[in-house]
């Protein structure tokens, strides 16, 4: 118990380390929090501020994920204890850290790229399927959203159709993935809203039709 309660709060502390925030403050003594979608995330740092920033952001948020779930994995084998993978309640701290900041009031992104570099730590293969087919509509279809939001709907997909040719054992991944999609799926809910409308921001439009 003493070893899952270190990898939540170690997870939960690195999540909380929400990089647009920092980088608005940093750079242009802002908080991104004010401007555009007034989400604290990379989209919304390359929609204000361009993209050297979003790079940054990008790096640090997707760096963090993985930070977590392999600061998590070596607390635990420091600690002897082999009950069950840490990565899966580190990496789940470190998105809720990202989602919910302690140094932040709390209020942070909707952790697309800190749940994708948990993914990548757990599970390479999940993670090169869902980039390969969320790439092309991103790049066509320029809404950072929709590919969030169908990257999400496609993890608990990817993740049993994985298992299932790997013939491995999946119900902790599973559910895994399933809690990891709804949250994604919970914070983009007024992103779906307007991408149902027809509304939702593109990438190369006019930026007041935010
Ligand atoms: O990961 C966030 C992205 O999917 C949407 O961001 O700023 O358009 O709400 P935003």
């Amino acid at each position: 118990i003493l070893a899952s309660v270190i990898c939540l709060v170690e997870g939960y502390l690195l999540g909380s380390l929400n990089f647009s925030i920092m980088v608005s403050r940093l750079f242009k003594g802002e908080d991104i929090r004010n401007f555009g979608s007034k989400n604290a995330g990379m989209t919304n740092i390359l929609r204000t501020y361009g993209k050297k920033y979003a790079v940054m952001v990008g790096v640090g948020d997707f760096c963090k994920g993985v930070c977590a779930v392999f600061i998590g994995r070596l607390i635990f084998s420091l600690m002897g204890v082999t009950l069950f993978d840490a990565g899966y309640a580190a990496g789940a701290a470190a998105l809720l850290g990202h989602l919910f900041p302690l140094y932040f009031g709390f209020k942070g992104g909707k952790g697309v790229l800190t749940g994708l570099g948990v993914v990548l730590t757990l599970s390479p293969l999940s993670f090169a399927i869902i980039v390969l087919l969320e790439l092309p509509l991103l790049y066509f279809t320029r809404i950072v959203s929709l590919a969030s939001v169908t990257g999400a709907i496609l993890y608990p997909i990817v993740t049993c159709v994985v298992h299932i040719l790997q013939r491995r054992p999946f119900i902790l991944d599973t559910v895994f993935s399933v809690a990891l999609a709804g949250v994604v799926l919970y914070m983009h809910r007024a992103n779906i809203k307007r991408l149902l409308s027809g509304t939702e921001y593109r990438f190369g439009q006019d930026k007041k039709k935010q």
